[in-house]
Order: structure tokens, then sequence, then C-alpha cells
């Protein structure tokens, strides 16, 4: 509740009220699913009638539950090795994913998803096909917001952090043009980084790596662990390096990170030791999606007290305030 009233105050994108009276569960429509790496893929899905006005609303940061229990394997042969056993586990829990854009066209909306196999779900949805239907509830969850008075938006993503910041990046731009928004976008290794490609020399020494964000006129700089493309280290570490050169306004910036548990504390407490504000899109196995199962908890601290409470990862965020979350 508490949380609730702070955003509605504070936040300029939409309120939490307008976030939850969308949802429902909708019918979607395959429009395409196109292979962008060794195991990423891109899917897009058409939404009609009370679906399309439901997700027309949807914020970057938002979530949306896929029902793939019906969806058939990949022939044997293209099932890769470390997934063949996992592959003949059953689906029997939805699964959450956030969208990289959505876009409403008359009375249509549609939206894409950047997906990652990782799983005998995720290998699933490679065999989804232009025309069919897929089971979708949604919208879910609280997405991020914009503060007031900010000049600067820093979007850190790692791995498969992206896709919800690719929607932001798109929003700021096109509701947000006073806000100057750049990003950084890490992986361990350049084969790991989830976008097409990357542009040439000239465009990634001007500061556009990444054609997912150029599009949109948005700076972007990718940093890989291994070094194998771009600042060789830890996202985290280029973002320390971009502040420091930068640095002065801080109460200007709004950090918003996507990532592993363990990027989203760095995050954290870099925000922290210079006072920046700072918005975390959580992660947490979802066997619900909408507050009933109780098994997507996040230990986030009271406000003037030494307490904490468990808030729920699917209800009260995916994105929370990184001040509140005890990692
Ligand atoms: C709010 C939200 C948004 C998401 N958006 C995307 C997205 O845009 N694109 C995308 O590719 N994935 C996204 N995910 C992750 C996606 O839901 C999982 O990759 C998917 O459910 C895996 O299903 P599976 O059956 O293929 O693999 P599983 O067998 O279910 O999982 C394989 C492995 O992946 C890890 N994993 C899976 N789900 C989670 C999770 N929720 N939290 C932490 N670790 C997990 C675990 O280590 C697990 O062992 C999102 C998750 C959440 C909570
Ligand atoms: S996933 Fe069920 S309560 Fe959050």
């Amino acid at each position: 509740m508490c949380l609730l009233i702070l955003r509605a105050k504070s936040a300029t994108m939409t309120t939490t009220e307008t976030y939850s009276a969308n949802r429902g569960l909708f019918t979607a429509v395959v429009s395409s699913n196109r292979q962008i790496g060794e195991r990423f893929y891109k899917l897009k899905l058409e939404f009609s009638g009370s679906g399309a006005k439901a997700f027309s609303k949807f914020r970057p940061g938002q979530f949306a539950q896929l029902d793939i229990s019906t969806i058939a394997l990949p022939e044997l042969s293209s099932i890769p090795e470390d997934l063949a056993d996992a592959s003949r586990r059953q689906i029997l829990l939805r699964r959450p994913f956030s969208f990289t854009e959505t876009k409403v066209q008359k009375d249509k909306t549609t939206t894409e998803l950047l997906y990652c196999i990782v799983g005998p779900a995720t290998l699933r949805m490679t065999t989804l096909a232009v025309g069919d239907s897929l089971s979708i509830i949604g919208p879910l969850g609280n997405g991020f917001w914009v503060p007031h008075g900010k000049k600067t938006a820093l979007l850190i993503s790692g791995g498969m952090g992206a896709p919800p910041l690719q929607h932001l990046a798109k929003v700021l731009t096109a509701d947000h043009s006073d806000i100057e928004t750049i990003v950084i976008a890490g992986a361990k290794t350049a084969d790991q980084l989830p976008f097409e490609s990357r542009l040439d020399e000239i465009s990634q020494q001007l500061g556009f790596a990444l054609p997912e964000f150029a599009q949109y006129g948005v700076k972007s700089m990718v940093a890989t662990d291994d070094g194998s493309a771009g600042f060789a280290g830890p996202v985290t570490n280029c973002l320390s390096d971009w502040l420091k050169e930068h640095g002065s306004g801080y109460d200007k910036i709004t950090i918003y990170g996507c990532g592993p548990e363990a990027m989203l504390a760095q995050l954290a407490e870099i925000a922290r030791g210079k006072n920046i504000d700072c918005q975390i899109s959580m992660e947490r196995r979802m066997a619900c999606g909408f507050g009933v199962c109780q098994s997507c908890t996040v230990e986030c601290r009271v406000e003037d007290s030494n307490e904490t409470i468990y808030k729920l990862c699917c209800e009260d965020g995916p994105v929370f305030d990184s001040r509140e979350v005890v990692f």
C-alpha cells in the first residue's frame, strides 16, 4: 500500500492502479518467430479485441504469463545436448516474459518478445509458427517509472535483462525527450549479448553500438566479462567508469537495471554510494504471476526502521527501488 502511494505521487509514467486494472486472460496469435542467435529468438504476437486494449497499456518492466503446456518439442536432432533431459519435463506452469516493445495499430496491438533457450518451455517456444495461438495472462506487475526532474536515464542490462530496457528506451525517447537515455549492455561473452548485431567500428566509436537502441537515437555501449566485445569487464565497472567521467549531477540521474541478481546488487551498491535513484527489475520463479501462490518473495527494508518484510515480486515488483531490496 505504502509503495502504491509513493509511486502514484512520484511517477510520471503511470500509476499502480492503472497497471492492474487492465489485466486478464487473452489469446494472442503468433505473427513471427525468428532465430537471431544460437540460443536467442524474437517472437511477435498480435492481440485483437479486449487483448489489444489491455496490452496497448503494457508498460516497460511489466510482464505476461505464457501457457506453453501444449506446444510441441522441436525434432530430437535440434535439441541441444545439455537440454536433452530437461526437454522431457512437462510444462505445468505458465512462464513469465517481458516485451521489447508494443505497437498499437487501429484495433490490433503487436508485441515483441526476445527469449533465450534455457529449458523445456523456451525450447518448445522455438516451434511456434505463424498463425499459432497462445494463451496469455497480463499485463502483470509494476514496471519502471520516471521520477520528476531527471536529465539522464542510464539503462544497465546484464545478459537476458535487455528486453524490458529496450522497451523502456523506446518509451523514454517517445514520451520524455528532455531525458538523455544511455544504455550499457553486458554479458559474459560477445556471443551471449542478446542482440541481432552490433554496428560497425565507427558507430561503436560514436557510442551507438547496438542497432536495437540506435533506432531510437539512443546511445549504447557493450561490456563483456572476457573482453570479446566493447568494454572488458563487468557491466557495473563500465557504469562506474562512466559515472567517474561525468562526475556530477547525480541527483539528475536515474539508473534502471535488469539482469542477474549479483549485477543488481552491485548496481544498488553503486547507486547508494553516490545517492543516485535506481530502479531494478527482480527475477523470481513465478508460479501464478498475480499474488496468489506466494512463491516469489523479495526481502525488502521497511522505511525508517531496521525491520524487513517480504514483498511479492509479481505484484509489488518486478521493478523495485534499489534502496528497498535486501540482497
Ligand atoms: C518478470 C520476468 C520477466 C522475464 N522476461 C524474460 C524475457 O523477456 N526473455 C527471456 O528469455 N526470459 C525472461 N524471463 C525468464 C523466463 O521466464 C525463463 O527463462 C523461463 O521461464 C524459463 O523456462 P524454461 O522451462 O525454458 O526453463 P526452466 O527449466 O524453467 O529454467 C531453466 C533455468 O533458468 C533459470 N530460471 C528460469 N526462470 C527463472 C526465474 N524466473 N528467475 C531466476 N532464474 C530462472 C533457472 O536457473 C533454471 O534452472 C523473465 C522472468 C521474469 C520473472
Ligand atoms: S508468482 Fe504467485 S504470488 Fe507471485
